[in-house]
């Protein structure tokens, strides 16, 4: 690249590019008239070195291991701020002075009620389904309590749609749980934090108040901060596609959601645990196998919460969550064997070649189930876990999407190497 060009030859031809600059991070090279001057189009499966839009609300430095929410480090909030604080942060650009926190809190609480006839909703529901799959189903499903809402065009409706997910996401969250554990649902109580409130939905029970652990909440808020943003990743992205056909905020998230369910994005922190739990039920199983088998082509066995697309270095919030994850278990005063496994299989990963020329760490999946768990939330709740984190970060990206005047309808090209043309044999003639 010279002179803010790059030059892109195609067999004789020089055909120079525009740069894209950023202030932090990879420089991007335009190729938005690509096809149309050269007829040509670029194949990136996964998007590993395309980017599709200018963002200024996380950067992830995957080389360093820095990940920074509006400029602020990821350390700094949370250590410091509420899970709302950072929520805010993400929606309006800066952290809010305390007028401003506290106005945002109120307004969060005066909309965690869920309609009374989504109690059918929930009821509609086995026991035994996934409680992802409540919550996409759920969050599509309240939007139409509130389609004077649902114009994405409208800055005010949108702003009343991010306040309604952001104070409804723990309510229908908690009757989730409550539906799969046959237990009454639960209010919400706006005399309690936004965390507190979500740890009383979820294990209150009619017959006795409930005291909540400071600990035990701390724990959360801290946990919801590491999960509320982190770039372009698939959840993300898919929020952004999906609201760049102008369907609105609700519809968007719910589609972020399903995306986040998978294990190789947000589902990793329940597959961690189960493959943790498999390990300590094995007698034959231990690191070293562990490893091997990871190495293994032949083997789909995969060190789940191990490798990112973007962090060739240590994930900063597995960084974190390692440290936590010693002290949640030490003051809940719980023993758990998966935790010294989960640091055994680090430890002789991070020693393997395999592991070392992939730059292959821990990820922000690989303790947070463990923390998950000390915290009484069973396996089948840790993506909803993440899911409330990341919500913020969602609708931040999807604001940014539906305000950036460049925005057009995501609708990437292909590579096409089917049959060209086949004629036609009706069925009567087909073999
Ligand atoms: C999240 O994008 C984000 O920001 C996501 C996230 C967020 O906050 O939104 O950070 C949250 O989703 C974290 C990731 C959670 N997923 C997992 O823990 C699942 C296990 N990890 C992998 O499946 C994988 O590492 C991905 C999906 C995370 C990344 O996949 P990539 O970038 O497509 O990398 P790849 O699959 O091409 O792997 C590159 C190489 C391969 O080996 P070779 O073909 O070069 O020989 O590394 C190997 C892979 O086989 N590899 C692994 C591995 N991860 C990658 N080998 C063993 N165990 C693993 N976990």
């Amino acid at each position: 690249m010279t002179d803010g060009k790059a030059n892109l030859r195609i067999g004789d031809d020089d055909y120079p590019l525009d740069i894209v600059p950023a202030e932090t991070g990879n420089t991007g090279i335009d190729i938005s008239k690509l096809r149309a001057d050269k007829g040509v189009v670029t194949f990136d499966p996964g998007f590993a070195n395309t980017a599709g839009t200018r963002s200024s609300i996380t950067h992830v430095d995957g080389e360093q291991g820095l990940l920074r929410h509006r400029g602020y480090r990821i350390e700094d909030v949370a250590e410091n701020c509420t899970f709302l604080e950072v929520a805010y942060l993400l929606l309006f650009d800066d952290l809010p002075n305390q007028k401003q926190l506290e106005e945002w809190t109120q307004t969060v609480k005066h909309h965690t009620l869920l309609s009374e006839e989504m109690k059918r909703f929930f009821d509609a529901f086995p026991r035994s389904a996934h409680p992802m799959a409540i919550l996409s189903s759920a969050t599509n499903a309240i939007s139409t309590f509130y389609e004077k809402y649902n114009d994405p065009r409208d800055p005010e409706a949108v702003s009343e749609s991010a306040r309604r997910l952001i104070a409804k996401m723990p309510t229908i969250a908690a009757w989730a749980y409550k539906k799969s554990a046959g237990q009454p649902y639960i209010y919400p109580r706006n005399d309690l934090s936004y965390v507190e409130n979500f740890l009383h939905m979820m294990f209150a029970l009619p017959v006795a108040e409930m005291k909540i652990d400071p600990v035990i909440a701390r724990a959360l808020n801290v946990l919801l901060i590491l999960h509320a943003d982190h770039g372009q990743n698939c959840s993300t992205a898919t929020v952004r596609f999906v609201g760049s056909s102008q369907a609105n905020l609700f519809a968007s998230v719910a589609a972020g959601m399903n995306a986040l369910w998978g294990p190789l994005h947000g589902g990793a922190n329940q597959a961690v645990v189960e493959m943790l739990q498999r390990f300590h039920d094995d007698p034959d199983m231990d690191a070293d196998r562990a490893i091997r088998r990871a190495k293994d082509r032949d083997d789909e066995f995969r060190l789940m919460g191990f490798g990112h697309r973007v962090y060739k270095n240590y994930d900063p919030r597995a960084r974190i969550l390692k440290k936590f994850a010693d002290d949640v278990l030490t003051t809940v005063g719980l023993d758990d064997p998966l935790l010294a496994i989960a640091n055994d299989l680090e430890k002789t990963a991070l020693d393997d070649p395999f592991f070392q020329e992939r730059k292959l760490y821990p990820n922000v999946d690989f303790y947070s189930g463990i923390i998950f768990r000390a915290l009484g939330f069973p396996a089948r709740m840790f993506t909803v876990l993440f899911a409330i984190g990341r919500l913020p970060g969602w609708i931040a990206n999807w604001k940014e999407m539906i305000e950036d005047p460049a925005t057009r309808i995501a609708r990437p090209r292909q590579i096409y190497v089917g049959e060209v043309e086949r004629q036609f044999v009706p069925i009567t003639e087909r073999p």
